[in-house]
């Protein structure tokens, strides 16, 4: 479907979604961004072609606004998309903790607010990114924002009360998967591999053992299990990491950046 989406605050993720929009088919004249830094803005437009516009302009031209500004830039950014906007324009938050009532106060009343939280891997086009609709969401606007975001990655629906859950479990999770393999590098190394033949051998292990996931739909304990044969070399690692406490240690990780992310979500959802 032929719509226009201006993205606020083209830094990282708003980068990412509009290279991928405009991969996956969009026309360079349904896409706008706007920038605080001119140069950036120059950069972009003469490395993709779409244009950069003020925020007035945005509110005014775009079918869908897709707000990418850090969350504590929202403040000045709703004070000035609020006047100009009109109430048949869909708004889609990619902003970390703020809730869709953030919005819905500071926007026209009746403003269609959906919140995703999605994650870097969106700038290599596989993001997750799980997508909640506001007090005037509809099913249409899900539709919409499922098919904007698809290009980019994969997507799912969830209420917004589990965002806090899914912040802790795919917002944050790309970096406990960095965690690990920096940490399987380090034991290449300490086994004595030179460092590049050890990052390619837990990289593409990593790389693989996604794919395999993703690929045959089959739980991680049967995959886990086909590799591990008795009295073998698996087992042996895994006895380790259980004396260690590497399960738990998840489930406490994870349970910590929940909490997080709902303490810094209630910042904002005074009133
Ligand atoms: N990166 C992630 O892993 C991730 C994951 C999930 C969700 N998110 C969410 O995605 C959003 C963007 O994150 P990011 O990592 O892409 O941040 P970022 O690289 O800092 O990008 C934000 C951009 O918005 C610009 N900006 C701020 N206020 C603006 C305004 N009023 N008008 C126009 N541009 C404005 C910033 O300019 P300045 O350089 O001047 O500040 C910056 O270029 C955040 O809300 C974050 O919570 C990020």
């Amino acid at each position: 479907m032929t719509y226009s989406i201006a993205v606020l605050g083209a830094g990282k993720i708003g980068e990412a979604l509009l290279a991928g929009l405009l991969g996956g088919g969009r026309r360079v004249e349904d896409l706008m961004f706007t920038e605080r830094h001119p140069d950036r803005a120059a950069e972009l437009t003469t490395r993709y072609g779409f244009r950069a516009v003020d925020v007035a302009t945005a509110a005014k031209e775009a079918d869908v606004i897709v707000v990418a500004v850090k969350p504590q830039d929202i403040e000045p950014l709703l004070d000035e998309l609020g006047p100009n906007l009109d109430v048949g324009t869909l708004v889609v938050s990619l902003c970390a903790g703020l809730p869709t009532t953030l919005y819905e106060r500071r926007l026209p009343d009746g403003v269609p607010v959906v919140r995703v939280m999605p994650n870097t891997p969106m700038v290599v086009g596989e993001a997750m990114s799980a997508i909640s609709p506001g007090r005037y969401a509809t099913g249409d606007h899900l539709a919409t924002v499922e098919e904007l975001l698809s290009v980019v990655g994969v997507v799912v629906r969830v209420p917004e009360s589990q965002q806090d859950a899914v912040t802790a479990l795919s917002g944050s999770g790309p970096a406990y998967f960095f965690y690990l393999v920096e940490a399987m590098i380090d034991a290449g190394i300490l086994l004595g591999l030179p460092r590049a033949v050890s990052e390619k051998l837990i990289i593409q292990s990593a790389v693989g053992a996604a794919a395999m996931l993703a690929k045959t739909g089959e739980h991680p304990v049967t995959l886990r299990e086909a590799v591990t044969s008795p009295a073998g070399t698996t087992i042996m690692a895994i006895r380790e990491l259980e004396k260690h406490g590497v399960r738990a240690a998840l489930l406490d990780a994870i349970e910590a950046a929940r909490d997080r992310s709902q303490e810094l979500g209630r910042q904002h959802d005074e009133d």
